[in-house]
């Protein structure tokens, strides 16, 4: 028979093929109950392998045969996501799951039910389904692009390729490594001499980040759906009811482990889960409270960061015991003087600790905390290590008992402890520690997140006089950084670069850097929402600030005695005058025409500032870059352009004049 012309057997007898193994599949991987033995499964694959390699044109994007296969990728291509990709507040204790409560019970007239589900421990995914096809997927990036990683997510055998019923649709799930497949790949990496993962999710991020579809594809993935995000025709009125939805879609959906109106039962279930959770077979770091109905939840709505209607419950850290060999002193950004033990070290919640804090003299005194003795250390929200208690009968007599510094080490200035303070600070005005660790603050990825300017260039900037405030930062030339240790022209042009895109974070990452005491990033994210402008926050009178949902009188207190600084005032007029954007940003989404395309710019331009480059790409879901590379689309080049120039057209890239990206702009 001519290949092209394709039987009508054929064509039924490999959809049916795949129907069958598409059933198996669901049994296999999604409800865990497989009913044929792995060579009959195995039989079916390769009979439809074998019809496929015969007849090509009958080959389908979603076919069980194209799980594996495609070809290594250079780079994962961007995706703006259609809406963004939140995170979750946390709790983590029952106090805090009630005060949660207590402000759902306010916006709430009716009653209200909530869902828990287990928060699974590995990494969020968006997947795209057109016409019950699965299209793309992308990971969660920064809450608004991710990256394709399409190719890898197929090989996800729980991930349905085809929908049972035609939906177009985008689902939210969490891609983990099942902690087996997670020791058993760790085991051949260890034989291989192959470096070992922390923890299944580090597992997880790694497998999924591979270029090669077919390394991934040999690592175990599992995914567990818990939302839809949008879908065409259908409107449900509960999270339970598109839960069902998805199951009978064929997805893996994440269990709901209970169905409740009160948070004391709530509570006793995310006790209960502490223990529990060893017996499952993936990692879970929480759980997750969710208000089920939609309509309640668009009452409620969301901060640009987390929705309101729900919050993650997190597991107490996991603890471990070691020795304190010396206590030592930090110097903080605002003067305050932290002890600090200096631990034998030790492997507790995926990595190695050689440090903890203990934050005060207080509570040294308290714990009855020396040098020399064996203690119980835990990390605090699984991230930063604390001492949590001294183990006494373990004394030999050896231990030292600590006394806090009268004067700063750092600068030698006094130490104070103010009344009903806990913090010890150095009174130095100029003390060379509190700036330096401000500086490395205020540059830091979730502050202004200046690429390239770590500890080592701040320090070589601060020594050599350059800078000796984050003003400054904004007023430094080629000609002062070129000659600085390893600072060639190329690093040069990037730092510069690097500021130069900062000055565009915008007001929540500002007020971030600036370093005020208590304003971290969530603080810092509520204010620029409220405010939008920091003259209006420096304007805002105590009353004002108590009123927001979360702010309490400590740091309306912290950010009213900020800003009455004179010396404060001064450094935000500095950097108005330097072009930083002190408002919140606008999302003024033209398009999407430029999406996943990479510009970098070179040259001056007598048409746009930068800045206005900037938003006028992104908001067509374009992205700039500072370096040039093969994952850039264009060059931008305007007057006396830099070597970018020539490492562009080495690179064959394509390049647009001030004309060129005009027309590209008015013509999207
Ligand atoms: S719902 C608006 N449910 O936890 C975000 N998330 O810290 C709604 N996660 O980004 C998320 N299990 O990656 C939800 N049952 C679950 C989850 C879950 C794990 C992850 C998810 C999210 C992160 C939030």
């Amino acid at each position: 028979m001519d290949r092209d012309n394709i039987s009508n057997d054929i064509a039924k007898r490999v959809e049916e093929l795949r129907d069958e193994i598409r059933r198996h599949d669901y049994n296999y991987y999604v409800l865990d109950s497989p009913i044929i033995e792995d060579f009959e499964y195995d039989k079916l694959l390769r009979q439809l392998q074998q019809l496929e390699e015969a007849y090509p044109k009958l080959v389908t994007s979603d076919s069980p045969t194209q799980r594996v296969g495609g070809g290594v990728m250079n780079e994962f291509s961007p995706i703006a996501h259609a809406t963004p990709m939140l995170s979750l507040s946390n709790a983590f204790n029952g106090g805090e799951l009630k005060a949660f409560d207590r402000r759902i019970a306010q916006s709430l007239n009716d009653e209200y039910e909530y869902i828990v589900e287990p928060k699974i421990d590995g990494l969020s995914v968006s997947l795209e389904y057109i016409d019950g096809i699965f299209s793309r997927g992308a990971t969660r990036g920064d809450g608004t692009v991710g990256e394709d990683i399409t190719l890898n997510l197929k090989t996800i055998r729980s991930i349905p390729l085809r929908l049972r019923e035609p939906h177009t649709l985008i689902v939210r799930g969490e891609v983990y490594l099942p902690k087996d497949a997670f020791l058993e790949l760790n085991k051949r990496r260890k034989d291989e001499g192959q470096a070992l993962f922390a923890n299944p999710r580090n597992a997880a991020a790694g497998s999924l980040r591979q270029l090669d579809p077919n390394i991934t594809a040999a690592r175990p993935l599992d995914i567990f759906i818990f939302s839809i995000e949008s879908i065409e025709g259908k409107d449900f009125k509960t999270h339970s009811q598109t839960l069902k939805f998805l199951a009978s879609q064929n997805f893996k959906v994440v269990p709901i482990v209970a169905i409740t109106k009160t948070m004391d039962e709530i509570i006793s279930i995310c006790e209960t889960w502490i223990e529990k959770r060893l017996e499952l077979d993936y990692d879970i770091d929480g759980m997750v409270i969710k208000v089920d109905s939609f309509a309640q939840r668009n009452i409620l709505g969301s901060t640009t960061r987390s929705p309101r209607w729900s919050i993650a419950f997190k597991f107490p850290a996991e603890q471990k015991e070691t020795k304190i060999e010396d206590i030592v002193i930090q110097v903080g950004r605002t003067g305050v003087l932290t002890p600090t033990a200096v631990l034998t070290p030790i492997f507790v919640a995926g990595s190695t600790v050689g440090r903890a804090t203990l934050h005060n003299e207080d509570y040294i005194k308290e714990k009855d905390i020396r040098v020399g003795d064996t203690v119980i250390i835990q990390k605090a929200g699984d991230i930063i290590p604390e001492v949590v208690k001294a183990l006494k009968d373990k004394r030999t007599g050896d231990e030292r008992i600590f006394t806090m510094p009268t004067h700063c080490p750092e600068c030698g200035a006094d130490v104070v402890r103010l009344e009903g303070e806990a913090a010890s600070r150095c009174t130095g005005n100029a003390c060379p520690a509190q700036i330096r660790r401000l500086l490395i603050h205020f540059a830091s990825r979730d502050a202004m997140d200046i690429d390239g300017m770590g500890p080592a260039i701040i320090d070589q900037l601060l020594a050599n006089n350059l800078i000796s405030d984050a003003a400054d930062i904004y007023s430094l030339k080629y000609d002062e950084l070129i000659g600085l240790e390893r600072m060639g022209e190329k690093s040069v042009n990037n730092l510069l670069d690097a500021i130069e895109a900062s000055k565009d974070r915008g007001l929540d990452r500002l007020l971030f850097a600036l370093g005020i005491p208590l304003v971290g990033v969530r603080v810092a994210g509520i204010l620029a929402d409220h405010f939008q402008d920091i003259d209006k926050i420096i304007d805002a009178k105590e009353a004002e600030l108590l009123k927001i949902d979360e702010i309490g009188e400590k740091i309306a207190y912290g950010v009213i005695s900020y800003f009455r600084e004179e010396q404060n005032l001064e450094l935000i007029e500095r950097f108005k005058n330097a072009g930083l954007r002190l408002s919140v940003k606008e999302d003024k989404v033209v398009g999407e025409s430029l999406a996943g395309l990479r510009f970098v710019i070179t040259g001056r331009l007598s048409r746009f500032t930068r800045k206005e480059i900037k938003s006028e790409i992104e908001n067509r879901g374009g992205r700039i870059l500072s370096n040039v590379s093969g994952n850039v689309d264009y060059i931008i080049v305007g007057e006396s352009p830099g070597s970018k120039l020539t490492r562009a057209e080495e690179l064959g890239l394509k390049i647009l004049d001030e004309d060129a990206l005009e027309g590209m702009l008015t013509r999207t």
